[in-house]
């Protein structure tokens, strides 16, 4: 039977359970970073003997942990990228912003654990030589950031962040900076100039890879809230446990933010590729099925930005067994495994984990035209294409859904989507484009008879 997973929010909503340092410890908490503190030089099957740090990074790599945030990276690869040698401090930031429309995972573990973070943190830092982290928590999280705070004061109380913590000599700090509500600045680049006081302004790749050239142009890593919190279970299980949960290549659990039209909405953790889209839909474990009377008719499968599906589609899958044998399915949209490599093969993403369900009721052209305006309004401006693409579409959809549909409008929202992806300087480019081209090409049938219909009335109304 499909069934939640909880291994990062095992404690948050059981009773009882509160977010001070008194609780946590008592369930355990900390444990994992003294673990790691009293490492000594080991060492790994087939390498040299590494220091704590490298076994710490080593396990992490061999976990498979991917990141939440939205790429689904490897994480322990993007670790082994970080400059060391550059001799400049290395910097860890925490990407607390949470924008992805439909997401709403990361605040949970803020609000409910959140010395879960902090241990985590603190651990990934000392593996990576990072002597002071920033949690970057987007500015509408008033109530997560005073959360942060107090959490953080305890831990520095209690030496767990410090000058020597724990008696280790190993020194962290970290502190909480507020965005003020952009939803640019979840992207790294962007956020990593918020941090640094200016406008988020993304940066450009090559040469600003943060782990090279990224906070104060030092080496950074910046991982997403729910990524960092699966450290701490590497290191106090080991990687081997952690890789046995989910699935080849997709390891570990994940926090699944369920909205839209199904009876139960909310946030579900799951073993990642354990459960389909349809058990995340209609079980009664999870969104226990749409409201009476209604059917499915599209979902959007890792947050706004992720390619839409169209109910009844079908994909070709190929996946790996755990020996490693190839094996391909044809499944149908509501037996797509939630993962990420299932989800890229059909041509979509798991991105930030968040699934927007909508039945049957839903006005297909107003549901892009709310997107639409969303990303309009957050462009940055920098690239042309993206700024003023992402308003000509908006105004488009914005004229369709108020009765003024053109024949070409579908042909042409294709045509400025096309021109967006893959020539601007950050991912928003792909954000914006992304729902409009799968939204189009996948209903255009209601894009056209709305156009036509429209069209229609408007010859009537000039010759009336
Ligand atoms: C427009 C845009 C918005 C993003 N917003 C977020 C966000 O709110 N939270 C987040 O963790 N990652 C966000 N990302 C992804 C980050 O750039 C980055 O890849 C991520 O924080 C890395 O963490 P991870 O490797 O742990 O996933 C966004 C990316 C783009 C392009
Ligand atoms: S793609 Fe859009 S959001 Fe990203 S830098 Fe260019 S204008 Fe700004």
């Amino acid at each position: 039977m499909p069934e939640e997973y909880r291994l990062i929010l095992k404690h948050a909503d059981a009773p009882g359970y509160s977010n001070d340092l008194e609780c946590y410890v008592k369930h355990g908490g900390y444990k994992a970073l003294k673990k790691a503190l009293k490492l000594k030089k080991k060492k790994i099957e087939g390498k040299e003997t590494v220091t704590p740090q490298e076994w710490i990074r080593e396990e992490v790599k061999s976990s498979g942990l991917r990141g939440r945030g939205g790429a689904g990276f490897s994480c322990g690869l993007k670790w082994s990228f970080v400059d060391r040698r550059s001799g400049k401090p290395i910097y860890l930031i925490c990407n607390a912003d949470e924008s992805e429309p439909g997401t709403f995972k990361d605040r949970q573990i803020i609000y409910k654990d959140p010395h879960q973070l902090i241990e985590s943190m603190v651990i990934s830092a000392y593996a990576n030589d990072v002597n002071l982290a920033y949690i970057y928590i987007r500015g509408e999280f008033v109530e997560g950031a005073k959360i942060l705070e107090k959490a953080l004061a305890e831990a520095r109380k209690a030496n767990y962040l410090g000058k020597d913590i724990l008696g280790s000599g190993y020194k962290l700090d970290i502190h909480v900076h507020r965005g003020a509500g952009a939803y640019i600045c979840g992207e790294e680049t962007g956020l990593i100039e918020s941090l640094e006081g200016k406008r988020a302004y993304p940066r450009i790749k090559p040469p600003y890879f943060p782990a090279v050239v990224g906070l104060y142009m030092c080496p950074t890593i910046v991982n997403n809230v729910e990524t960092l919190c699966a450290v701490k279970h590497i290191i106090a299980d080991g990687s081997e446990a952690f890789a046995k949960l989910g699935t080849p290549n997709n390891t570990g659990t994940r926090i699944v933010s369920l909205s839209g039209h199904v009876k139960k909405p909310g946030y579900y953790e799951v073993e990642v590729g354990k459960v389909t889209i349809g058990d995340l839909i209609f079980h009664k474990n999870f969104g226990g099925g749409l409201h009476e009377g209604r059917e499915l008719k599209a979902i959007i499968p890792g947050g706004s930005s992720a390619k839409v599906f169209r109910a009844g589609e079908k994909f070709k899958l190929k996946s790996k067994d755990k020996k490693g044998k190839l094996i391909k399915k044809e499944v149908d949209l509501l037996n797509i495994p939630y993962d990420f490599d299932s989800l890229m093969q059909a041509g979509s993403m798991s991105g930030s984990g968040a699934i927007i369900v909508m039945d049957d009721s839903t006005d297909i052209v107003e549901a892009l035209s709310n997107i639409a305006e969303f990303y309009a309004h957050e462009s940055c401006g920098q690239c042309t294409p993206c700024r003023e693409g992402s308003l000509w579409m908006s105004k488009a959809l914005h004229r369709m859904t108020h009765g003024d549909g053109r024949r070409a409008d579908a042909d042409y929202l294709l045509h400025i989507a096309q021109n967006i992806q893959g020539r601007t300087i950050c991912a928003f480019g792909e954000a914006c484009a992304w729902p409009v081209l799968s939204f189009v090409n996948k209903f255009k049938d209601e894009f056209e008879a709305r156009s036509a219909e429209d069209e229609k009335r408007k010859a009537r109304e000039v010759l009336s």
